[in-house]
C-alpha cells in the first residue's frame, strides 16, 4: 500500500531525511517513532505528496507519486500535525465541504461521521472552528478523514492534544480500519503510543531509520541480555542514555 525507497530531503544544510525506505502493508498500523526534529513530519509530507523528495521514489496503492499525485491525494487520508482548517466555518460546514471535495456518498458518509462524532464526543459541530482548542480540531480532522474511509491513512502526531479517552477511541477506530484492509502510517514521539497502537514500529533519528520491527523484534535486538524495556532500547538507539544518567543524578 505504501512503498518508499531511498527518499531524501535536505533543507539548506540540514539533512532532514536521509535515504529512508519504508513499506506499509494492508491491515497494518505502522508507527514512525522518533524524537523531536528526527524527520517524521518531513517524511509524512513526502509520502503524502506535500513535499517533493530530493531523490528516491514513492509508490502509494501501486501508483507512482511522480505521475499520479492527484489520484493518490484523492485516495489517501491525511491528519496533519497542525490541522489547518477554515476558521470561519462551523464544524458541520467543514464536514460538508470535505464531502463535496471528495465527492463521497453523502448518506453513508454522514452516517459514519455521526457515529465517529458520537464516539469522540464531538458535540460542537454547530460552533465556529475558530473557537476550537487544538484537541477539538484534531478530533474533527480525524472524524472528517475517517468518514471518507480512505484505504491509506497518514496521521502526524495524532494524539497530541487528545485526552486519554479520545486517544483510546482513536486507537480502536484505527484498528478497525486496518482490520478492514486499510494501511495506517502514524508518527509519534511518544514511545507508549507506538507501543500501544502499532503493529510495527520504525525508529527514526536524525533523518535515519535506525531500527524497525514488531515490539518483540525490537526488544530482541537490544545488546543487553536481560529483559530490556522498549523505552531503554529507544534511548539506547537514539543515544539519549547519557541524558538519562544526568537526570537520574539530578534526582539524588
Ligand atoms: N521547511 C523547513 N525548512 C528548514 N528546515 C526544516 C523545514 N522543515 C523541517 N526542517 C528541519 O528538518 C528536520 C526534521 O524536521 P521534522 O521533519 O519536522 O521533524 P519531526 O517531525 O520528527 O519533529 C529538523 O531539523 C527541522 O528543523
Ligand atoms: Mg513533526
Amino acid at each position: 500500500m505504501v512503498i518508499a525507497e531511498g527518499i531524501t530531503k535536505r533543507f539548506g544544510n540540514t539533512l532532514a531525511v536521509d535515504y529512508l525506505s519504508v513499506e506499509v502493508q494492508s491491515r497494518e498500523i505502522y508507527g514512525f517513532l522518533g524524537p523531536n526534529g528526527a524527520g517524521k513530519t518531513t517524511t509524512i509530507k513526502m509520502l503524502t505528496g506535500i513535499l517533493r523528495p530530493d531523490s528516491g521514489s514513492i509508490e502509494i496503492l501501486g501508483m507512482d507519486m511522480k505521475d499520479r499525485e492527484m489520484e493518490i491525494k484523492r485516495r489517501i487520508g491525511i491528519v496533519p500535525e497542525e490541522p489547518k482548517m477554515y476558521e470561519n466555518l462551523r464544524g458541520h460546514e467543514f464536514a460538508s465541504f470535505i464531502m463535496e471535495i471528495y465527492r463521497v456518498h453523502r448518506d453513508e458518509t454522514t452516517r459514519r461521521l455521526s457515529e465517529i462524532c458520537q464516539a469522540f464526543q464531538i458535540d460542537y459541530l454547530d460552533r465556529f472552528i475558530s473557537d476550537y482548542s487544538h484537541g477539538m480540531k484534531q478530533k474533527l480532522m480525524v472524524a472528517t478523514t475517517l468518514m471518507r474511509q480512505p484505504s491509506v491513512l497518514f496521521l502526524d502526531e495524532p494524539t497530541v492534544g487528545l485526552d486519554a479517552r479520545s486517544a483510546k477511541i482513536l486507537k480502536l477506530l484505527l484498528r478497525r480500519m486496518a482490520d478492514n484492509g486499510a494501511a495506517v502510517f502514524l508518527t509519534t514521539h511518544v514511545l507508549e503510543i507506538a507501543e500501544k497502537m502499532c503493529d510495527r514500529i520504525g525508529i527514526i533519528d536524525k533523518g535515519v531509520l535506525i531500527a524497525e520491527g514488531t515490539m518483540e523484534e525490537l526488544r530482541s535486538r537490544s545488546r543487553r541480555e536481560d529483559d530490556v524495556s522498549l523505552e531503554d532500547l529507544f534511548l539506547e538507539l537514539t543515544g539519549a542514555e547519557e541524558l538519562r544518567a544526568i537526570i537520574d543524578q539530578m534526582g539524588e
